[in-house]
């Protein structure tokens, strides 16, 4: 079956586009792109900084029809089709940190938003937006984003965006089929830029010291502290300079 793409030159959010989409019942796979966002969304409640022909802006939607306990995975295996398609169009190879945000040389070149639409009270997930934001050309990002912010060329791109799109909703929606056996999981631990390494966290507001160990089943971050074993489910982790 066909596969709706809506592509705008500017838009407010394309999470915000896919996700009234899928309200109106757009179909598994449909994808929204656009050249610009306006009101370009991040997690925790953050701005995504998304100008004008400088990267890859996309959104798509999923009806997984999976257990809660699959479901949350969706967002992890995005990480890990963003990296393929990266690699598959540079020669770059990208490094995943914890949940989901893809790095380059040291530089978040992509971040991840999912969405739940439909479906959580019943205990399964029926429809997400996951929207995706990869910089592509070297924008001269804000001096607030320089620190951590990168893109996977410099004034010039020697591939096309939209085969990198395509790749990365193709790896997506075969990843996001194969969810339940989690098989993707062991890429990902490989892609990890934080396990083995001292990171800090973020607790009640402090920031406390630890060392990753490993991603669980679930998609937890796995982590040893002075106090014992846990695990993360969520939240804000970064590497600890020695
Ligand atoms: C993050 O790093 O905090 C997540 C950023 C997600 C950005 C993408 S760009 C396409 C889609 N539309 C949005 O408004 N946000 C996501």
């Amino acid at each position: 079956r066909d596969i709706p793409i809506t592509i705008h030159k500017v838009t407010g959010s394309t999470n915000e586009d896919a996700k009234a989409l899928a309200v109106a019942g757009a179909v598994h796979g449909t994808m929204v792109l656009a050249e610009e966002q306006t009101r370009g969304r991040g997690r925790l409640g953050r701005s995504f900084y998304s100008p004008k022909s400088s990267g890859v802006y996309m959104s798509i939607v999923l009806r997984p029809n999976l257990a809660m306990t699959d479901a949350v995975l969706i967002t992890t295996a995005a990480s890990v089709a963003v990296s393929r398609a990266v690699e598959e169009v540079s020669n770059q190879t990208p490094g995943i940190k914890w949940v989901n945000d893809v790095f380059v040389n040291e530089k978040k070149i992509c971040g991840i938003l999912t969405e739940a639409v439909s479906g959580f009270e019943s205990g399964v997930v029926e429809c997400v937006v996951v929207g995706i934001g990869i910089n592509v050309i070297d924008p001269g990002f804000p001096d607030e984003l320089k620190q951590v912010a990168g893109s996977l060329s410099g004034q010039h791109c020697d591939f096309s965006r939209n085969r990198l799109a395509a790749l990365v909703a193709n790896h997506l929606l075969e990843l996001s089929a194969a969810l339940p056996d989690r098989s993707f999981l062991d890429e990902y631990r490989k892609r990890s830029v934080l396990l083995g390494k001292p990171i800090r966290f973020l607790e009640n507001n402090v920031w406390c010291d630890a060392v990753a160990v490993d991603v669980d089943n679930s998609g937890g971050l796995v982590i040893e502290t002075a106090t014992g074993r846990r695990t993360l489910t969520s939240g804000e982790v970064s590497v600890r300079p020695r």
